[in-house]
């Protein structure tokens, strides 16, 4: 079973929703009411389809994980099937299907692509850049490298942050994206306080409710979980971190 496919029920409760607030006051500059925004790797809709509501934007959203999606259309169902005043278009399959001409994309005004470029990868860009209308927007959200190595299991976990290879830092990114046709138009670092009781964290480790642990060999990841058990011994009961992320806007020239 696919990691997304094995965590997609409790993703939700997992992610947590603390960059919503900036998200919404970032997306709302790059939209109007009505706009389209096409969510790429939108998973169960966490993020997008809140922004939609509270912004009145018509969303399509796309996955390969058949258990992400269906986790998102119920989300839809409670809210009477309409999100941003209109029914959600979804798009089931791998990122790159979007540029089979079967999918409308010269009426997207905003791509998101969120917690995602590690999976996809950056050579997704040109291609996207290709289909893009001009002076549309693409968002990108993701936690950088060195964000990765500073955060709690970056810095407690043996291996957590050296296994992470897919992550990208700011710069890689925005050449990236420049020399493909796109023009930087925001970048900004967010870090947000989190308090979480230790046995919880404990917990989605044993879990391997990070898809960084499937980077792991068994052996290697009971060894590193040992030695993560008996650093928590010496902590209190909640830990309080900060928890990092990136936001970057580009426009298509
Ligand atoms: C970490 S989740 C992010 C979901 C959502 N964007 C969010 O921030 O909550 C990554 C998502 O990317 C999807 N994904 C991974 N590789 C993909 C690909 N090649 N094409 C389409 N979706 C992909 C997974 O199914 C998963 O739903």
């Amino acid at each position: 079973m696919s990691y997304f496919a094995r965590i997609a029920s409790s993703y939700d409760s997992l992610r947590g929703m603390a960059y919503h607030d900036d998200l919404v006051r970032v997306v709302s500059k790059y939209t109007d009411v009505g706009s389209i925004l096409f969510d790429i790797a939108g998973g169960t809709g966490r993020l997008s389809i809140p922004i939609c509501i509270e912004l009145g934007l018509r969303l399509e959203l796309l996955d390969r994980s058949d258990e992400m999606l269906s986790v998102a259309k119920d989300r839809v169902a409670k809210e009477g099937g309409i999100v941003g005043g209109h029914p959600v278009v979804f798009h089931k399959g791998d990122a790159y299907s979007i540029f089979n001409n079967k999918v409308r994309l010269d009426h997207v005004r905003l791509f998101t692509w969120m917690n995602a470029i590690h999976h996809i990868r950056l050579s997704f860009v040109p291609q996207l850049v290709n289909v893009m209308l001009k002076a549309s927007h693409l968002l990108i959200l993701s936690r950088s490298k060195k964000q990765n190595d500073r955060s709690y299991l970056g810095s407690q976990f043996k291996g957590f942050g050296s296994k992470e290879t897919r992550l990208y830092d700011m710069d890689e990114i925005i050449s990236t994206c420049e020399k493909s046709g796109l023009r930087l138009a925001e970048a900004n670092e967010y870090s947000y306080p989190k308090t979480v009781p230790k046995n919880t964290l404990l917990k989605e480790v044993e879990e391997k409710k990070y898809s960084t642990f499937d980077l792991y060999t068994e052996d290697e990841f009971m060894d590193a979980l040992k030695d993560f058990r008996e650093r928590l011994t010496v902590e209190p009961s909640h830990l309080r971190f900060q928890s990092e992320c990136m936001i970057l806007v580009f426009t298509r020239l």
